[in-house]
């Protein structure tokens, strides 16, 4: 199965149906391999230290790809698994396992999965997976885990929440998102759009950088800078959610110093 899509259910907002990769094999993950940092970029190189560091310089390179696109993320799909980001996800699922009570039957819909890390870390603690990204060389990634058996049985779409419309036939359990807002724009309509996947009671859980001074990805990345505990609470308050608690989640090491991530959770109301 090499339809990475599947997104049978997608109506787009504009009335044109979605979906429209099926049958595509999209087989990205080309490496250019421009042996530099990029947005959100990892050194494969091992400083030694315990979690890894992280590497988010935005360095000036002249490659053509804008930092933090879809097209960056490409460039990196195929060497994004290091051990600092298996370590990451392993933490993160276990933050959201003490967070919500899961049962392993929750059909979780990962937003921004990247290469699945997430998923793959609770792939054993929930139900069915369906993971999203807007980077055709991650979903390629993912789609590779699906076929080997790393994510069976879990399905990838290509789905941009800001302006696509998941169906009413799609409902979701447990909504994750780690490392991704930062990167949206339109904020209001993406969580929204969670809020509308969720079943009654069903959770969303939100893991991002706190607010820092933009120096995790550097000075011409257009990303937010983290995000304020009390304002991610207020923009899933408005977005529906209830029961909205923000707690620690993990610290990522970098060069210029240690980056705390929250953990956001919020409650579809029933
Ligand atoms: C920092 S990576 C995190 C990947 C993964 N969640 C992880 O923790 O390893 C950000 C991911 O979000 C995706 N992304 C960026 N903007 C997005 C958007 N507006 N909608 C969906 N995915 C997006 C990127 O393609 C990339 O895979």
């Amino acid at each position: 199965m090499t339809d990475e899509t599947d997104a049978h259910d997608h109506q787009h907002e504009h009335g044109h149906e979605h979906g429209h990769g099926h049958g595509h094999a999209h087989e990205h993950g080309h490496d250019h391999d421009h042996g530099h940092d990029d947005d959100d970029h990892e050194h494969g190189h091992d400083h030694g230290h315990a979690h890894g560091h992280e590497h988010e310089h935005a360095h000036d390179h002249g490659h053509a790809h804008e930092h933090g696109s879809p097209e960056s993320f490409d460039e990196r799909a195929a060497t994004w698994d290091d051990d600092a980001k298996i370590a990451r996800a392993a933490t993160t699922a276990r933050r959201i396992a003490e967070e919500v009570a899961l049962t392993g039957t929750e059909r979780l819909f990962e937003y921004g999965a990247g290469t699945g890390l997430v998923a793959e870390a609770l792939r054993d603690r929930v139900g069915p997976i369906t993971m999203a990204d807007l980077s055709a060389g991650m979903r390629a990634v993912a789609q590779a885990k699906i076929d080997d058996g790393r994510l069976a049985g879990a399905r990838v779409w290509d789905i941009d929440l800001a302006t696509d419309v998941v169906g009413d036939a799609e409902e979701f359990d447990l909504v994750v998102t780690s490392m991704v807002l930062h990167h949206v724009k339109d904020l209001t309509t993406t969580l929204a759009a969670f809020a509308g996947m969720l079943a009654p009671g069903g959770h969303v859980c939100v893991i991002d950088l706190d607010a820092e001074d933009g120096s995790f990805h550097g000075a011409d990345v257009d990303v937010r800078h983290g995000f304020d505990r009390a304002e991610i609470a207020s923009l899933l308050e408005a977005a529906g959610f209830v029961d909205v608690h923000v707690s620690d989640c993990d610290v990522v090491a970098h060069d210029d110093g240690d980056y705390g991530l929250f953990l956001a959770v919020g409650t579809a109301p029933g």
